[in-house]
């Protein structure tokens, strides 16, 4: 839509290798400039994200950036343009339960105030988000996901 509206729109894809990159065809249609980047350099440039963004931001003036993603990601790009005043949305991933509002599973705290990610967002101002309470949130469940990731693996037949 940003496209088709006539902007210029850059996209940057990054993962921790190449096995982990999908969709490029259909990145590609929906921007002007596809950027690619893995941890390890198997695909596209090596390194973060944030690399790129940064080239481009020295670049040329950026208006709008959209984070989604790992939460680490996610407050290193709203730290990055902050700095430069650049209007930042930020999809919240927290651990979602009933997807209602009613078990505050997704909380998080954006300027200070508790939010629902399910029914407030999950895209919410990137410079609002308390990014390390959203971290220790995610972290509430990991030995669970852990054994049943296990459990999964066991069950494929991927050990
Ligand atoms: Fe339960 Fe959002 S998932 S309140």
């Amino acid at each position: 839509a940003f496209k088709e509206a006539g902007n210029k729109v850059y996209m940057i894809m990054g993962a921790r290798n190449k096995d982990l990159i999908f969709w490029q065809d259909k990145m590609k249609t929906a921007c002007d400039e596809l950027f690619i980047t893995t941890d390890d350099g198997s695909l596209g440039e090596k390194g973060f994200v944030t690399g790129v963004l940064e080239r481009l931001m020295n670049q040329e003036p950026i208006n709008y950036a959209i984070a989604v993603g790992p939460m680490p990601m996610m407050r290193a790009v709203a730290n990055m343009t902050k700095d430069k005043g650049i209007k930042t949305e930020a999809s919240m991933n927290p651990i979602m339960v009933d997807g209602s509002g009613m078990c505050g599973a997704c909380r998080c705290e954006i300027e200070g105030k508790p939010k629902f990610a399910c029914i407030d967002g999950p895209e919410f101002d990137g410079h609002k988000v308390n990014y390390d309470l959203a971290m220790k949130r995610m972290n509430i469940y990991k030995e669970e996901e852990k054994e049943k990731w296990e459990q999964m693996k066991k069950s494929l037949g991927r050990d």
